[in-house]
């Protein structure tokens, strides 16, 4: 028996009111859409169909991959919309339905519809709602699911009940093929509803299984953006605690925020603030200050990120120090033990063990040794206004304050820079560069504002 798993995505999303497509809008930063794609996958499905609007063209570019994408041309209901996708879905397959709008839907519990299913039941995903809103309500006889009434339709009594239908189901696709040849949209919306299928299958002698989740955020759909930063701030939590089982210290568990996937040591701690995005890998206690920033990177073991940076496309090996106020951009390499301190900027740097940059000083496309000691406003000009250009610096380097090292250029092992220099020459191993104006002192010097009093 074959796996189909049929997401509905062609709804409007009006109340998004965007021009990016619901199903894009991102969740933990990544379009709600690929959350559903991705929980689907663990199910190992034979085939993923989205349903789409016709075009759908930025929905098709953003998900690219195992995906049959199909066309609803008119949205006349949720029925119609699984309809379009069943010419792609054998005769003895099991469907899920799942909505691409709905993207925190728990694996175990849609593992579960599908056992039910593939046993010959129809099998909905239904929850207890403190508030069910305007939520499809099931209705229930001596304990058995009986039919799914959408509010629309629903009686005072009816509108009372707190057991909704998640939207999410299971069943043969014999069933919803003879469901579907007989659907009928004789509704308080004038839409084929998929809900039908309930008393359908009741009639035809087919069990119905409702499995009730008592997580309302797995089942919560995202109509607006209320409901998206609700969404949000669910998965947030998820992957915050994930983190704490895992060893991670966090200051306040609601005041980070990850973007990605992060995977870190033990004994790690996040101060408040942090915003984690993409691939970032976080060693054994690695400690990352408040409102820090970190971007695909890796930082090794023991490194200390100050408050306020901002770190990008980087590695950094154990016991660097980063910080406060400093920005490493991508292609910054840092061996072990480097000090990066604050209003640094980097980018493409490759820097060598132990070496220092404490203060004030951008080093752009440069290979910097061990040992270095860059000083306090040092910049090196890797732009002529036209390419780029690298500065090589040597093991063991004293650069002094307020140096500018003019690129293409390179410093041998042991040079010393003179602060203030302009350095556009090579300096050899060992030599001192001294590159400023001489300082000449003018003797008694009147400044003009005196001179006419005299
Ligand atoms: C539907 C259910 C309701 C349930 C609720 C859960 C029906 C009739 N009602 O209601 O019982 O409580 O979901 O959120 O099924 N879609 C299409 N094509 C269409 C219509 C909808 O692709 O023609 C997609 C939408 O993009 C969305 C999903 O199906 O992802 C649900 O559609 P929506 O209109 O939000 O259904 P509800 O009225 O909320
Ligand atoms: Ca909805």
């Amino acid at each position: 028996m074959t796996l189909d798993v049929v997401i509905l995505a062609a709804g409007q999303g009006t109340r998004m009111r965007s021009s990016l497509p619901k199903v894009l809008h991102p969740i933990a930063g990544k379009p709600m859409l690929a959350h559903v794609l991705d929980t689907a996958r663990l199910l190992t499905p034979s085939g993923m169909h989205v349903v789409v609007q016709p075009g759908a063209d930025q929905v098709r570019r953003a998900l690219a991959g195992d995906i049959t994408w199909v066309e609803q041309r008119e949205q006349l209901g949720t029925a119609h919309a699984v309809a379009q996708a069943m010419p792609g879905i054998g005769d003895d397959a099991t469907v899920l339905v799942l909505f691409g709008d709905v993207p925190l839907v728990n694996p175990q519990t849609i593992r579960q519809c599908v056992d039910h299913a593939e046993a010959g039941h129809l099998s909905l995903v239904t929850a207890i709602l403190r508030d069910p809103a305007e939520l499809g309500r099931i209705v229930r006889e001596d304990g058995a699911i009986r039919r799914i009434v959408e509010y629309k339709d629903a009686s005072t009594e009816q509108r009372g009940i707190r057991e909704i239908n998640s939207g999410i189901m299971a069943a043969p696709s014999s069933l919803l093929s003879a469901f579907f040849a007989t659907m009928r949209n004789d509704n308080a919306q004038g839409e084929f509803y998929l809900t039908d299928i309930v008393e359908f299958a009741l009639c035809n002698g087919v069990r119905v299984e409702g499995v009730v989740t008592d997580n309302e955020m797995e089942v919560a759909g995202v109509n607006n953006r209320v409901q998206l930063a609700e969404v949000e701030r669910a998965k947030q939590r998820e992957i915050a605690e994930a983190l704490m089982r895992g060893g991670v210290t966090l200051a306040d568990p609601a005041r980070l925020d990850v973007r990605g996937n992060v995977r870190a040591g033990r004994d790690v701690f996040i101060d408040v603030n942090a915003v984690l995005i993409g691939e970032v890998e976080l060693g054994d206690g690695v400690s990352i200050g408040p409102n820090v920033m970190i971007t695909d990177s890796k930082l090794g073991a023991g490194v200390r990120v100050n408050a306020n940076s901002v770190i990008e496309g980087a590695v950094l090996s154990a016991q660097c120090t980063i910080g406060p106020f400093a920005r490493i951009r991508p292609g910054t390499e840092l061996a072990e033990n480097v000090h990066i301190g604050n209003f640094v900027e980097t980018k493409k740097a490759r820097i060598g063990k132990g070496s220092k940059a404490n203060h004030l000083a951008y080093l752009g496309d440069t290979d910097i040794g061990a040992g270095c000691n860059i000083g306090a406003g040092t910049i090196t000009c890797n732009y002529d206004g036209f390419a780029k250009h690298r500065t090589s610096i040597g093991d063991d380097v004293f650069v002094g304050s307020n140096a500018t090292l003019v690129a293409p250029v390179e410093l041998d092992d042991g040079a010393f820079v003179a602060a203030g220099s302009t350095i556009t020459t090579k300096v050899e191993n060992g030599d001192l560069a001294v590159g400023r104006g001489k300082q000449r002192n003018i003797k008694g010097w009147t400044p003009p504002h005196r001179r006419q009093a005299k």
